[in-house]
């Protein structure tokens, strides 16, 4: 396999460009150099060793697209010229089924549409012209994705190797209410501060989004090993080298350095959590229990020696009511809860309620603004330290 240098990018949640560099960072035997962060998404230069080891390892990103060309637009037919005249043959064949996706950003073009169908004829006549046989189109299960990419005055052509976007991790049964994207709730890992060394306990568990992730990285368990990827269908990637990098994958598992416990008040989300732990092959490392996040000891006084994270996304009104005898004043009681159980822990919430610090009654030492779907939150971080009293709710 060529050690060639491509330009890569990695589309991501807004929000978590900088994570997604610090977890590329730490990628063992990843090669690949951040060229630039971007809204969403940040570039690098990497060979297709580098795309198969983000593809494995990386929680973060939405997918690892390959650049093939980028050009300057003035109409939807300069799409169809650039399209037409790039080597697709060095990466799949007429037999190939394809499927073109498009993005844009500030694209004076009238129809995204059209200019995704002037990409497609362009790919497509390329192998017309070359074979007589052209690829035919699938919108599902394609072998092949290509993505085009439209800003203000240029059209950029990827090719997709990720496939499925990454997110799908494969251990998914069924969906709780209102799950968090698997890359977002990584994310909010990485953006809170936590580490595997430090004990984790998320109370609105729901489908255990958040633990999983937790768990998986706490264990070293590639968040790629469950699914198969689009660069296996495309040539260039090299199987054998693939065969070995899964295999170091599968050899670097180990068990959870500390607790990791999620509840919820609903016994349908526990035992989803369950359901999903054990597909996600991590249902040794996690506790989970059915409990209101509200009463009764916190399930890691059992453990008080150890400090950690509350991380979680309670509900809220938009998506989801809070449930429960004190649910009308679940934050302000909440945060009472974390002072008084708490003292020195940290604790990261997720909330579409801007002014939550109110609610909660306390002050956030950090503010990253997030997107959960359409919908605008923060994640707030608070140290909780010794010697706030209780408010009187
Ligand atoms: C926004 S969802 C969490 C989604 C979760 N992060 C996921 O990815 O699946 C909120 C969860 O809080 C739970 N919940 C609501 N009120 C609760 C309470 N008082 N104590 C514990 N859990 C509660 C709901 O059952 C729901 O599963």
């Amino acid at each position: 396999m060529s050690d060639d240098q491509h330009s890569l990018y990695l589309p991501c949640p807004r929000g978590l460009e900088q994570a997604l560099r610090e977890e590329i960072a730490e990628i063992e035997g990843c090669g690949a150099q951040p060229q630039a962060e971007h809204a969403a998404g940040l570039s690098l230069r990497g060979s297709l060793r580098d795309v198969m080891l983000l593809n494995l390892h990386t929680r973060i990103a939405s997918r690892v697209l390959l650049r093939v060309a980028q050009g300057p637009v003035a109409h939807a037919d300069d799409i169809y010229r650039l399209a037409l005249r790039q080597p697709w043959a060095q990466w799949f064949d007429a037999d190939a089924t394809l499927r073109v996706d498009v993005t844009a950003e500030r694209s004076p073009m009238q129809s995204l549409h059209f200019a995704l169908l002037r990409a497609k004829d362009g790919v497509c006549d390329h192998f017309r012209l070359r074979d007589g046989r052209r690829p035919s189109v699938a919108r599902e299960n394609p072998q092949v994705r290509v993505h085009l990419h439209l800003d203000a005055s240029s059209a950029t052509l990827y090719l997709d190797t990720s496939g499925e976007a990454l997110f799908k991790r494969g251990w998914r049964a069924a969906h709780g209410e209102a799950p968090l994207k698997e890359n977002l709730a990584a994310g909010l890992l990485r953006l809170a501060g936590w580490t595997p060394q430090a004990a984790l306990y998320d109370p609105f568990c729901g489908a255990g989004t958040i633990v999983i992730e937790a768990a998986q990285r706490a264990c070293r368990i590639a968040p790629g090993l469950q699914r198969g990827f689009g660069f296996e269908r495309l040539s260039g990637f090299d199987p054998a080298v693939w065969r070995e990098l899964r295999a170091q994958a599968q050899a670097a598992r180990r068990e959870a350095p500390a607790p990791i416990v999620a509840a919820d008040i609903d016994p349908r989300m526990v035992a989803l959590t369950r359901d999903n732990a054990r597909r996600a092959g991590v249902e040794q490392a996690l506790q989970v229990r059915q409990g209101d996040a509200l009463e009764g000891p916190t399930p890691l006084e059992l453990a008080p020696e150890q400090s950690g994270w509350v991380l979680c996304n309670p509900p809220y009104a938009e998506r989801i009511e809070a449930k429960g005898a004190q649910a009308e004043d679940l934050l302000p009681r909440l945060g009472d809860r974390l002072k008084q159980r708490f003292v020195g822990w940290n604790a990261a919430l997720l909330l579409a309620d801007l002014r939550a610090e109110r609610s909660l009654g306390l002050k956030a030492s950090r503010r990253h603004v997030l997107f959960n779907g359409p919908i605008e939150c923060r994640l707030f971080t608070f140290a909780l330290v010794a010697g706030r009293p209780p408010r009187k709710v």
